[in-house]
């Protein structure tokens, strides 16, 4: 009721609540420990009909709104950030630039697996010198025939080792600047196309990030997405919209320890009583409420305004930045209010804190969000 959600967009979330709780929580702690990709998560989501929730349904997915995804990552992540990340990178920007930038050839080919949660996919764009920075890539491609020969290395990729097609973007020519960006789409099993070291992260443990290897890899030109040179801005015009998911990532792990801190401080009695009784505690968790109840409101925005075709770019990083800050606030002040208790993995708050920074760093840094915001005011 007060965030005016439909009643289908609030039967998504109960109908996605009932399982991040029951199946994915459950198995959270675990995933973290070992490292590993979530399989089951995804193969779970996939029969439920989450790995395409904003999909039309003539392409296989659920034909639902943007903001019905949205809070389908927000619940997951809430369960599991891990799970919550691929969700959002595999719909955002790895199916997306297919559904809105693909030749029909390309959407029948890709979107029905993507869809289903048979194929992962993934976004290649950071490479060791061009992070911030991303029209500064050196991942090249060269037309020979009817193949693309490219070669480079990517980095930081998302589902790395367990994707089927990455969104890849390339440069033609280095001396074009962004107007040599181009997309290319990559088949794992891609001649002289290769996975290479996994990162030994802080967090997010069950979202496998990985370096990809090009190495004379041999694409079809049949394989361009949108047209030579058009990379930047496709690249572009898709984070705005993994913003706001990133953005709802960050708000879900905000929840997950607001209400784990919220229910330890009613438990945990010090100096004869609760510690919930104590105004200190009570300040912080008001404050935790209030920042989490800003983030929802600015993400549920941005996500309504794409839903209406209104530009949303300045409102979708100011939705990340926030809830992603928010996410790191308020998972810091779980792990204080939980004490020596809440620096021991025994409770999940140390997880979440950890799972919580990096939201502040991927699909742009908040600093880089802050120079799309002051951009567009100033041009406005
Ligand atoms: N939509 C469409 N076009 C856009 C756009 C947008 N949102 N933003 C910029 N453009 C266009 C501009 O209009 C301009 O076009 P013209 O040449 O016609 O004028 C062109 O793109 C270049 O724009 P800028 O001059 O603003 O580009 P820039 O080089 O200064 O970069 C930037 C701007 C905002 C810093 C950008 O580089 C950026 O967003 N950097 C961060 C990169 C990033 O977010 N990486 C995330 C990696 S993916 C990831 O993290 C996923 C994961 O696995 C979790």
């Amino acid at each position: 009721m007060p965030y005016m959600l439909t009643e289908e967009q609030q039967m998504m979330r109960d109908m996605v609540k009932k399982l991040a709780q029951n199946e994915i929580a459950p198995r959270a702690a675990e995933i973290d420990r070992t490292h590993r990709f979530p399989i089951e998560n995804i193969k779970k989501m996939g029969e439920l009909g989450l790995m395409g929730v904003p999909i039309p349904e003539e392409y296989g997915g659920a034909g639902c709104d943007f903001l019905s995804y949205i809070i389908t990552v927000e619940e997951i992540s809430r369960a599991c950030a891990s799970t919550g990340v691929i969700l959002a990178v595999h719909t955002s920007v790895g199916t997306f630039p297919i559904l809105y930038f693909g030749t029909e050839e390309q959407k029948q080919k890709y979107i029905p697996k993507l869809a289903s949660g048979k194929y992962v996919g993934a976004f290649a764009l950071t490479e060791s010198n061009a992070g911030s920075d991303a029209a500064n890539i050196s991942t090249t491609a060269r037309l020979v025939g009817d193949h693309y020969i490219v070669n480079g290395n990517k980095i930081f990729t998302t589902s790395g080792s367990d994707a089927s097609v990455y969104v890849t973007f390339v440069t033609l020519d280095k001396r074009l600047g962004h107007n040599g960006v181009t997309c290319l789409l990559i088949d794992k099993n891609t001649p002289g196309f290769s996975v290479g070291k996994t990162e030994e992260k802080m967090g997010l443990h069950g979202d496998v990030t990985t370096e990809l290897i090009f190495d004379n890899a041999m694409v079809p030109k049949e394989n361009l997405l949108g047209r030579e040179g058009e990379g930047f801005k496709i690249a572009m015009s898709l984070l705005d919209g993994g913003r706001i998911g990133i953005g709802a990532q960050g708000l879900g792990i905000a929840q997950a320890a607001f209400d784990v801190a919220k229910q330890y401080a009613k438990e945990r009695v010090q100096f004869g009583q609760s510690i919930a009784s104590f105004q200190a505690i009570q300040f912080m968790l008001a404050d935790m409420a209030t920042r989490i109840d800003c983030a929802r409101l600015l993400v549920y925005r941005a996500a309504r305004m794409r839903d209406m075709g209104l530009p949303y770019s300045k409102e979708a990083s100011m939705a990340k930045m926030y809830a992603t800050d928010t996410a790191m606030e308020v998972t810091t002040n779980a792990v204080q209010i939980l004490g020596g208790y809440g620096y021991c993995r025994e409770y999940p708050v140390e997880r979440y804190m950890r799972d919580a920074k990096i939201t502040q760093i991927y699909e742009g840094t908040n600093q880089i969000q802050r120079i799309v915001i002051a951009k567009q005011l100033l041009n406005e």
